[in-house]
């Protein structure tokens, strides 16, 4: 039912209590997280780092990027949750789990979409502690018209419009992460 080849553009689904159009294909997603692989190995070359995943969200993009980095990779993950059950950030972040020891190491953190940009502020707050040699961000997706205050996102696959995304790992109330494609949620409620 989600593969790309068969979906065509004014096809929806349903997720949760919500309905969602196609937005970004499968193959374009690929030419994505391929694009940054190449500029980190370039970056990074002949250099160790470690791939901080924020979970949950992040997982599914990880998984393509890190098999694409050709230099030394650790792989850490943390957990990061403001959003709920909702499409609108909290305004405050939840920072769970592991933040292993990443003193001296050059930190990229993984990361599905920014938004306001509160859940990687947070992190690199809590990060810059802990005197890394390096933090740098790679997000796959970004809105840049609704990020707080001023960010710099190292890598960012695209740029997108404020409305909500679901699927590659990102979820609409829990649900939607295991779509294979990036959909967006149409206008309308449907009852
Ligand atoms: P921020 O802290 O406002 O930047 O929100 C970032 C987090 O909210 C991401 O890690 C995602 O988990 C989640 N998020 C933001 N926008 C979306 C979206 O459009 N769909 C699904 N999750 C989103
Ligand atoms: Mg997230």
């Amino acid at each position: 039912m989600t593969d790309n080849a068969i979906i065509s553009p004014d096809h929806q689904i349903r997720v949760h209590d919500r309905t969602f159009r196609p937005y970004i294909r499968r193959d374009e997603i690929q030419e994505l997280v391929h694009d940054i692989a190449k500029r980190i190995n370039h970056d990074f070359a002949g250099q160790e780092v470690t791939a901080l995943v924020i979970l949950k969200g992040a997982m599914v993009f990880a998984a393509d990027l890190i098999r694409q980095l050709s230099m030394p990779v650790i792989v850490e993950f943390t957990r990061a949750s403001s959003y709920g059950n909702s499409m609108t950030s909290a305004g405050t972040t939840a920072i769970e789990g592991l933040l292993a020891d990443v003193t001296d190491r050059n930190v990229i953190i993984i990361e599905d979409i920014v938004d306001t940009g509160t859940t990687i502020r947070d992190l690199i707050k809590h990060l810059g502690g802990l005197q890394p040699r390096s933090i740098t961000i790679a997000a796959l997706l970004s809105k840049p018209s609704v990020h707080k205050d001023t960010l710099t996102i190292d890598y960012v696959g695209r740029e997108i419009a404020p409305d909500f995304v679901v699927g590659y790992g990102m979820d609409y109330a829990c649900h939607g992460r295991q779509l294979d494609a990036i959909w967006v949620v149409t206008e309308e409620p449907t009852a």
